[in-house]
């Protein structure tokens, strides 16, 4: 029997290449698919010496129509999109608003319009704690409602949601999860495979170990931390659960 075939987007960057890790040692056949804006090819190197063959890949961006469609036409059999293709530099976005809505809203909007022209319906979205903007209650559980975003980037996690809402409740045939992630870290435990952003970091401990290489932050609390959230157990496992058992909604991850 083949494999059934995911299209992950994003899939060069950080929490892409530990889900197309997981992917393949699954038994799927990912398909990523990634313009290599804020990433490089190093992680798709690093998903080849874990798993012992190269990736699928396909170089191109996901507000081009024409090249989704290309993709999904030459793939044939994709079932399910993983879509991770984003800006998500909240100090950035503030410079460049209108990068991110091209970039991240645009993105979604494609995808699903050739998703639906190829008969695809199971999309996971990669969505943000910070949809919440600052929220009433802490710790924020699912039930909390959007607060004013902090950022242009948090305001396009938001559109996006919506947006798949909105096509939810016009009976649309899309089957989707939105998980919103508040601070993954870690590292694929044999080393290939991390967080390894161009330029400036924008998440919390690529940025210390960068600023701070020799200073006196006690590195091995933070491997602690590491290792108890390690995206493995974090992200991808409770991806792929709820997905599943083909629900429908929005999670805190
Ligand atoms: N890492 C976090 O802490 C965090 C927290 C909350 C939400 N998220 C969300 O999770 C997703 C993945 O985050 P990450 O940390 O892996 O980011 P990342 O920057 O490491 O990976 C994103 C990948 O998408 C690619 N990309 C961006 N725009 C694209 C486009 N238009 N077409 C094709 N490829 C494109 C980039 O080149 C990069 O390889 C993003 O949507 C992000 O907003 C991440």
């Amino acid at each position: 029997m083949n494999a059934k075939k995911i299209l992950v987007t994003g899939g060069a960057g950080y929490i892409g290449a530990h889900t197309v890790v997981e992917l393949i040692q699954s038994g799927y056949s990912p398909v990523i698919l990634d313009n290599f804006s804020q990433s490089d090819n190093t992680l798709l190197r690093g998903i080849e010496r874990i798993v012992n063959t190269a990736p699928v890949f396909y170089k191109g961006d996901c507000t081009d129509t024409d090249f989704l469609k290309d993709v999904f036409r030459k793939e044939k059999s994709i079932q399910g999109v993983m879509h991770f293709a984003a800006f998500k530099s909240v100090g950035e976005s503030v410079e460049k608003p209108l990068d991110y809505y091209r970039n991240n809203v645009g993105s979604l909007v494609s995808l699903i319009q050739v998703m639906e022209e190829c008969d695809v319906h199971d999309l996971i979205y990669s969505s943000s704690c910070t949809v919440y903007g600052q929220p009433d209650l802490i710790p924020v559980d699912e039930t909390a409602l959007f607060k004013k975003a902090e950022s242009p980037y948090g305001t396009t996690k938001q559109v996006c949601e919506h947006i798949l809402e909105d096509l939810y409740i016009a009976r649309h045939k899309l089957r989707m999860v939105s998980l919103r992630y508040f601070n993954p870290i870690g590292a694929h435990p044999s080393g290939n495979i991390g967080e390894i952003p161009l330029g400036t970091p924008n998440n919390l401990v690529p940025l210390l170990r960068r600023r701070q290489p020799e200073s006196g932050i006690n590195w091995w609390f933070l491997e602690m931390i590491i290792r108890h959230q390690m995206v493995r157990a974090y992200v991808i496992t409770s991806m792929w659960w709820i997905y599943q058992r083909h629900m429908s909604g929005h999670w805190n991850i």
